[in-house]
């Protein structure tokens, strides 16, 4: 029985009552309620998962196989490869380069775009993907993830895909999703219809769908952001940090702040909060801040969105940035939309001057 996955989760509970409903099932659903839909989305979004099992399964075994550590080589970011960090993606661009379902793609980890091989067909989507993100957390087990955008190409079907393909605002996305390497692994994604979790069982190395339509809780429990940098934050953020501490009365939200995006995201997506990583002085090579906007800000702005919450880089929505180079930075503040709003006043008052 095919369900039309629309309207809430208490429906969605009711029509899969006591079914199992594995990922390729809730996928293939979703698509149903597509009749335009070919099918290749749907096979691109299988891809990813079976990309996220090999690296899940490398991830919880990481003190055991030869993948703690760093390659000693740099990316582009000037950040050192960990081990982890090569294998995830190349586990990406390997599960993708030959299905004809992509017609370009682009890492964290490369300078430049990834054409598809020249022997290879190309196709309708273009995937954007972060391929380990909280690397600096790998070696000391705490969560990680990997985060990816997916697009249609703009480019003429036929041609090899371009940068101009990659560069394209969050409002333009297709599907948008994380891995979440932690006590369990968790795959969530969104097509634009609600956003939906599923839980990886490994004895069996499929994922069920344990949480359908998430939406992000109305109160929030926390306030996420690296705290060590408060003195080179602009004076509204600085503000916005004491209001949420409760500093003028209000009750305090608690802090919890993982340094994995995809965590800390995650946390406040099931709780309630915000995360915050604001633009700060601390390096003039860095001006905007640490995260990358297409494949970090743009991907996790898509779901907060669908998830009834919001993201801005304190001024505007991240959706509506039109991306102007691969690897370009973001100030980034995402959660309940009344916290995102309340900080995007605080810059106003205290950053702009304006009332
Ligand atoms: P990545 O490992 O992909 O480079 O991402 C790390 C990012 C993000 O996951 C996290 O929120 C942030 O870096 C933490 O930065 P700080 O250590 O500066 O707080
Ligand atoms: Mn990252
Ligand atoms: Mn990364």
């Amino acid at each position: 029985m095919s369900v039309a996955i629309n309207g809430d989760s208490a429906r969605v509970r009711e029509a899969y009552n006591g079914k199992i409903v594995t990922i390729e099932r809730f996928i293939l659903d979703q698509q149903r309620s597509h009749p335009e839909a070919t099918g290749t989305l749907t096979s691109l979004l299988y891809d990813i998962a079976l990309a996220a099992k090999l690296i899940a399964n490398k991830t919880t075994r990481a003190g055991l196989v030869d993948i703690l550590g760093s390659t000693g080589r740099y990316n582009v970011q000037g950040e050192e490869v960990q081990k982890l960090d090569e294998y995830a993606d190349s586990i990406l661009f390997k599960l993708n380069d030959h299905t004809g379902r992509v017609a370009v793609m682009a890492s964290e980890e490369h300078p430049d775009i990834l054409p598809i091989p020249d022997h290879y067909p190309t196709g309708p989507y273009v995937l954007l993907y972060d391929p380990l993100d909280g690397s600096s957390n790998i070696d000391v087990n705490v969560s990680v993830g990997t985060i990816f955008a997916i697009y249609r190409r703009r480019s003429p079907q036929g041609s090899p895909g371009s940068l101009e393909d990659c560069l394209q605002p969050g409002r333009a996305l297709v599907a948008a999703g994380y891995v979440i390497y932690g006590s369990s692994t968790m795959l969530v994604y969104s097509t634009g219809q609600g956003v939906h979790g599923f839980t990886l069982d490994p004895s069996v190395g499929e994922f069920f769908l344990s949480h359908p339509y998430i939406r992000m809780p109305a109160k929030p429990k926390y306030y996420s952001a690296n705290q060590g940098y408060t003195p080179f934050w602009s004076e509204g953020v600085r503000r916005f940090t004491e209001w949420l501490q409760g500093q003028d009365g209000g009750k305090p939200l608690s802090l919890r702040y993982i340094g994995s995006l995809v965590a800390d995201f995650h946390r406040n997506l099931l709780a309630g909060g915000i995360f915050y990583y604001p633009a700060d002085s601390r390096d003039p090579r860095y001006p905007s801040g640490k995260l990358r906007l297409i494949y970090e800000c743009a991907p996790m702005a898509f779901l907060a969105e669908q998830a009834g919450g919001a993201a801005s880089d304190g001024r505007r929505p991240i959706l509506d940035i039109q991306p102007q180079e691969l690897h370009q930075r973001t100030p980034f503040f995402v959660g309940n939309r009344e916290l995102v709003a309340k900080a995007e006043e605080y810059i106003r008052t205290y950053d702009e001057g304006q009332p």
